[in-house]
This record gives structure tokens, C-alpha cells and sequence, in this order.
């Protein structure tokens, strides 16, 4: 289905700067919408198009719908006396690449700069987006992985792709976003989350026994993603590490996947430094198996009793590390007296804020797509009524920049 630009995005870049650079793949001919898109939410928009770009779409259609003429070369005199590409890399509030293909993403994590594009993208202070697309096998090639993962881990911006039909007849993950979806995107990072960094803990831990058994829970890891997905399109910079859990990972989102709670402490205590916010949504093992049997445990006629010894506290880890972020918030699911459990944790655990779900009511909690919430810092409570759990996550993150400014 084609998501065109909503009426709700309109305005919503008004006077920003966008300057979209477009490489060789066949999504390119999206770009001409997105362009009207970019546009229509009131961004200025310059267009920059890389030697395999313009086999695909002509820079007459560009200059056209941007209002501007359509750069190319590094080398051309007369568009350089006009406005220089380090100029045009100061120009950008945002740089935004769609389509980026494979050679792009490889360049740019290269720290290229042999043509006009790769350029801007050494030369800009702005935030760089990429909405990579191209076939599916080369997106999960190793190399393109390698790629990627390095610019994230420079502050590049990730979004996508999408899976689905592609152009040259396969079917999955590389289809570049749709305009609307990027025209969201890029607004998401003018939003009340810009410039922050946000990690959050979703869904269970697998705690094994043996090579075939393990102790988990029913977490499905929902909330945690929608509140990844709620905080990118507030123009958070994301991080979640996730559990066991079967969610496709956000758009926008770096993921780190674990599979015990002494991997998610170690993960999250690795990326700790330089993080605004830290909301541990997962459903932690207290208990693990104090020994992993090598082998499969064979079964005998006796009864078993298995010993077991606490896990890591990773909320508490972070409220007492050296770098504790500036807001640190934990969830309780409880079964009875909420209030009077959750408040007991946030003092136990240090925490600034914690989100509580009354558990094993039909509806809300484990496993649904709903919940409700209450909101407890340390001075007051705020109701989140019973929503989808994205709408929950909107609420939960307009609370804590509201009562944790
Ligand atoms: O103490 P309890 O497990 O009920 O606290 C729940 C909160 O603590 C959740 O936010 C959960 O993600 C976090 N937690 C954790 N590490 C643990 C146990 C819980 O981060 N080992």
C-alpha cells in the first residue's frame, strides 16, 4: 500500500533547509514525491543527484518540483560560484539520502569524498539520513551489514527498509520507505526528542539450563518497541536492546538482540555513556540456574529441584552507575497494590519515574497490543488510560519531558 503524504506533516518542516541527495537504484523514481512531499511540509529543498541517479530520474524533474537547480559534479564552475558545496553542506539542516544504495552506504562508511554527495556528507555538521534500498541479498550481505552497523555507530540515520515485493522480482527486506513515511521521519527529528539519546530494554530474557531448555517469560517485548519506535519519531537517536523477542525492529532504531539478562546488563553497561534517557521495559529473569548443564539433563526417576541464583538488577546498575542518565525509568507490572509496590521500587531502585501496568487483567499487559498505565515520579501520578500500546508510548514519553525536563 502507498502511504502518500498525510495532511497531518503539513507545515511541519516549515523553513528547514533538506537537502535530499539521491543515488542509483530504481526507487529513485519515488523521488520526485518526495520532493512534493518534503515540500508540502514546508521544507526548502535542494536536490543533489549522484552519476547513477540521473539513469533513473531526470534532473529536470528535480528542479522542477524543487524549485531549484539540480547539483551533480564536484566539478561544475558555474554552480560552485553560486553557492560552494561547503556552503551547501552549511546550507543543510538535514541531509537526507533516498534511495541509498549498496555503494553509497559503503562509501560513506568509508569516509569517502570523490564525488559531490559523499562530500557534503564529510562537510556537514547536519544529521545525515539514509533510507537504503536495493535487492534483498545485497542488504544482508555481510559487508553491507559491517557498513551499516559503522554508521550507525557514527549518528548516520537509518531508515529502513521495508520488506516486500521488490523491482527485481524478489521478495524481501530492501525496499526503500515510502515519501510519506520519510517525509514523517525527517519531522519525527525536529521533534521534542531531537538531539537525545535514548536506551531502552525490551521483551524477555532466556535463561538457559541446558542446551535445549531455559527459563523465560511471556513478555512479548511490545511496549519496549513501540516506545523505541514513539522516541525515533520524536527525533530521539534509539538504542534497544532486545530479548528473545519476534518484532521487526523500527524504523530508524539501532538494535542490539541478547538472549540473558547477563547479556543485556553487559550490553546496556557497553552503551551506557552519553545516554539521555534509559527506560528498562524489559521483563528481566530475577532467577537464573546457578549451573548451565553442558549436556542435555537426562531424566531419572527421582523429583528435581533446581538451584537457582539471582540475575544482575540492570535498572539498578544504571540509577547507581557513574553515568546514569539524566532520566532513568523503570515499568512494574503488578498483580495488587500498584501504587504502593511501584513507589517502593523507584525508591529502591533510584529511579526518577515508573511506569505501572496492573497485570493479569484481561487486555492490557503481557502479550497485547494495549495497555494502560500510571505514571508515578516522585511527586505526583499521571493516568494513562487504556490505549494501544504506540499511543501509550507517545503519552509515557510526553510525561517524562513534561514532569523530568
Ligand atoms: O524488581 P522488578 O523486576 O519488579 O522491577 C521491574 C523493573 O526493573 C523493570 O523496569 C525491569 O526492566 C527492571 N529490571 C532490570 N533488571 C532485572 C530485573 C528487573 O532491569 N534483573
Amino acid at each position: 500500500m502507498r502511504r502518500a503524504v498525510s495532511g497531518k506533516l503539513g507545515g511541519i518542516l516549515n523553513g528547514k533547509h533538506v537537502l535530499l541527495g539521491i543515488t542509483g537504484g530504481i526507487a529513485a523514481y519515488k523521488c520526485a514525491e518526495l520532493v512534493r512531499g518534503l515540500r508540502k511540509a514546508g521544507a526548502d529543498v535542494r536536490v543533489v543527484m549522484t552519476a547513477a541517479a540521473e539513469r533513473f530520474v531526470t534532473p529536470t524533474t528535480l528542479q522542477a518540483l524543487s524549485g531549484h537547480p539540480v547539483r551533480g559534479s564536484l566539478w561544475d564552475e558555474a554552480a560552485e560560484a553560486a553557492m560552494s558545496h561547503i556552503e551547501l553542506a552549511r546550507w543543510a539542516d538535514a541531509v537526507l539520502i533516498a534511495p541509498a544504495s549498496a555503494d553509497t552506504l559503503a562509501r560513506l562508511a568509508g569516509g569517502h569524498a570523490n564525488d559531490l554527495l559523499s562530500t557534503l556528507c564529510l562537510a556537514t555538521e547536519a544529521p545525515v539520513h539514509l533510507a537504503p534500498a536495493m535487492n534483498r541479498v545485497m542488504w544482508a550481505n555481510p559487508a553491507t551489514r559491517a557498513n551499516v552497523a559503522a554508521l550507525q555507530d557514527r549518528g548516520f540515520r537509518i531508515h529502513g527498509p521495508a520488506s516486500g515485493e521488490q523491482a527485481c522480482g524478489e521478495t524481501g527486506e530492501g525496499r526503500m520507505l515510502e515519501p510519506g513515511q520519510l517525509v514523517a521521519a525527517l519531522a519525527g527529528s525536529a521533534g521534542a526528542w531531537q538531539g537525545r539519546r535514548v536506551l531502552i530494554t525490551a521483551g524477555p530474557t532466556y535463561e538457559d539450563l541446558d542446551p535445549v531448555r531455559f527459563l523465560g517469560n511471556r513478555s512479548s517485548g511490545k511496549m519496549g518497541f513501540a516506545l523505541a519506535e514513539a522516541a525515533v519519531a520524536q527525533g530521539a537517536e534509539v538504542l534497544l536492546v532486545a530479548g528473545p523477542v519476534l518484532l521487526p525492529t523500527p524504523s530508524g532504531v539501532r538494535r542490539i538482540d541478547v538472549r540473558s539478562a547477563a547479556q543485556m546488563h553487559d550490553a546496556v553497561m557497553a552503551e551506557l555513556a552519553g545516554t539521555d534517557t534509559f527506560i528498562a521495559a524489559a521483563a528481566v529473569a530475577d532467577y537464573r540456574p546457578k549451573t548451565v548443564s553442558a549436556g542435555k539433563i537426562k531424566k531419572s526417576e527421582a523429583d528435581a529441584t533446581l538451584a537457582l541464583e539471582r540475575t544482575p538488577d540492570i535498572l539498578a546498575a544504571v540509577a547507581g552507575s557513574p553515568m546514569r542518565p539524566k532520566r532513568v525509568i523503570g515499568f512494574a507490572a503488578e498483580t495488587e497494590r500498584l501504587e504502593e509496590y511501584a513507589r517502593e521500587k523507584m525508591h529502591n531502585k533510584r529511579l526518577d519515574a515508573i511506569a505501572a501496568n496492573a497485570v493479569g487483567m484481561p487486555g492490557s499487559g503481557f502479550e497485547s497490543d494495549d495497555n494502560a498505565l500510571t505514571v508515578f515520579t516522585r511527586t505526583g501520578r499521571h493516568a494513562i488510560a487504556h490505549t494501544t500500546k504506540r499511543q501509550a508510548a507517545d503519552a509515557l514519553l510526553e510525561i517524562l519531558l513534561e514532569q523530568l525536563p
